[in-house]
């Protein structure tokens, strides 16, 4: 790719903080196109496209875990473009480029992808680029491939767009970005802390202010200050998509198209509204949800889909959750008693079925580990064709719900450290930066303290536990304090993080 280099743009003058997103990764597209009977290319061995990359923080960590595959990033701000592209020279990674570059100057050359990936985009470009995203999915996506979009949507983001015009006003003719934002999260400040009187009704605004005071400058600047952000109804994104012979493949997170939570009366009429259709049953979801943003997967119109969601496919997977039983003896052997799980997301769920019990609960124990579906029914000791059956319908409902996790792989990371532990190589150039690694499942964490960061930078596989016990006492005030133990535990919690590779 030749570069004609784009003039620098608002992303260029207040940098936006670019996450990790599980969501995005290839693996969570593989596994959801799998789980609608397509054959996605193998995410060890796929290319990935991701437009809008800002710095790679996305990209890059992917790239690492998957070295035999090919990553390619572009963005139109050159300072986060060659942030991303110093921090891949330092990683030394050879299979992900981000390119300094137009999305409407892409050139046809750069091939297939297998997984395409637009995060933070498509409602916050002009139209004409907002077109030539769908276009590029189109014309550069695989015939099984899988591309992701996410953005703003009605109705949710009517109270939202009341929010934006409020502050938008007040910030007019404010160039400076600091000063916009400043400016901005005082007004918003003030309107959060106004006393609600009878008789007006101020306090749904209110309450959205005090959701912006919580967003971080680059968000304020770029979602809730910009000039331009689109929402629109998820029928008219999916209208969008249908004229580049792109169709709906489900959302991002699966479990965001459930209704669990609602009463089954709620189901009943959505299905009655939807009329077969899965578009109607989700935009009929948004009206109850009043839901303001999706992350929406999408693959070619002539893929045949199986709505139906097929529980074989759970047998090809790896399976991880960190649920625990509520009880603290639960009762896993008996047919009768009934048990209740906690997912670490806070729902919970609940099963008398001794096999399901078995499996949650080990699933818990050995968390964050992944393990294949035959592995796992090795390890609870399930051997009867039904009880394997059964195990994978409630696997793949709790999925769907969001209890458990399914993966067409499981990473590189050890939850036991080493003799010379040795941490990502990207989380540790990430604490030179601030406070969010990524771990080795592509999910961010916060390593508050300095001397965690500090820890982890030390963990390049060269120093021995006793070595960095010694440096670290080097590190801190009064040495005596950090122990043989507390040292341990620090190292296993990292572990625990999915933070540390053989
Ligand atoms: C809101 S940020 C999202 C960044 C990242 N995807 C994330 O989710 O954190 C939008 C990004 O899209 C980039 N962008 C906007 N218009 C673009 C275009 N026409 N071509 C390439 N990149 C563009 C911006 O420079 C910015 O980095």
């Amino acid at each position: 790719v030749t570069d004609p280099t784009p003039a620098p743009t608002l992303y260029d003058q207040l940098a936006y903080r670019t996450l990790a997103k599980p969501q995005t990764h290839p693996d969570r597209l593989a596994t959801i196109a799998l789980l609608h009977g397509m054959t996605p290319r193998p995410v060890d061995r796929c290319r990935v496209l991701e437009l809008g990359c800002g710095d790679g923080s996305n990209l890059v960590p992917m790239a690492y875990g998957l070295p035999d595959s090919e990553f390619v990033g572009v963005d139109l701000a050159g300072t986060a473009v060659a942030a991303g592209t110093a921090a891949i020279e330092a990683l030394g990674l050879r299979n992900v480029t981000l390119h300094h570059r137009d999305i409407m100057d892409l050139p046809a050359t750069l091939g297939t992808f297998d997984y395409i990936v637009a995060h933070g985009l498509y409602s916050w470009v002009p139209d004409a680029v907002r077109d030539r995203i769908l276009a590029i999915f189109h014309a550069h996506l695989a015939p099984h491939g899988v591309a992701y979009a996410s953005y703003n949507t009605y109705p949710g983001c009517h109270l939202r767009q009341a929010v934006w015009q409020v502050l938008k006003f007040h910030v007019h003719g404010v160039d400076d970005p600091t000063e916009r934002v400043a400016q901005a999260r005082a007004l918003a400040r003030f309107l959060a802390d106004c006393p609600q009187v009878d008789g007006v009704d101020g306090a749904a605004l209110a309450s959205e202010m005090r959701a912006v005071l919580d967003h971080s400058p680059g968000l304020l600047f770029h979602d809730d200050l910009a000039s331009i952000n689109v929402p629109v109804y998820f029928h008219q994104f999916v209208a969008h998509a249908h004229r580049h012979a792109l169709q709906f493949l489900a959302e991002a997170n699966l479990h965001e198209m459930q209704t669990r939570a609602y009463p089954p009366a709620v189901d009943a009429q959505l299905q009655a509204l939807a009329d077969g259709s899965v578009v109607q049953r989700e935009q009929y979801l948004d009206f109850v949800a009043n839901r303001r943003f999706r992350q929406t997967l999408l693959c070619h119109e002539d893929v045949v889909l199986d709505r139906s969601l097929e529980p074989d496919v759970v047998g090809r997977l790896y399976v991880s959750s960190g649920v625990r039983p509520i009880a603290e003896h639960p009762d896993v052997a008996s047919p009768t008693v009934v048990e209740e799980f906690r997912s670490p997301r806070g729902g919970t769920m609940s099963t008398d079925y001794p096999a399901a019990k078995a499996v949650l609960v080990h699933l818990g124990r050995v968390w964050p580990r992944e393990i294949r579906f035959d592995a796992l029914l090795d390890e609870v000791g399930v051997k009867e064709a039904e009880a394997t059956a059964k195990l994978r319908d409630i696997l793949l409902a709790a999925y769907t719900a969001g209890f458990v996790e399914l993966s067409t792989l499981a990473p590189h990371f050890v939850l036991e450290p080493g003799v010379r532990p040795l941490a990502s190589p990207v989380a540790r150039l990430q604490t030179q930066s601030g406070a969010f690694v990524t771990t080795l499942r592509h999910t961010s964490v916060s390593i508050e303290d300095d001397l965690g960061r500090r820890l982890l930078r030390l963990l390049d596989g060269t120093r021995t536990r006793e070595e960095l016990l010694e440096e670290m006492r080097r590190l801190v005030p009064n040495p005596s304090e950090l122990t043989p133990d507390g040292f341990e535990r620090t190292l296993t919690q990292l572990a625990r993080f999915r933070l540390l590779v053989a």
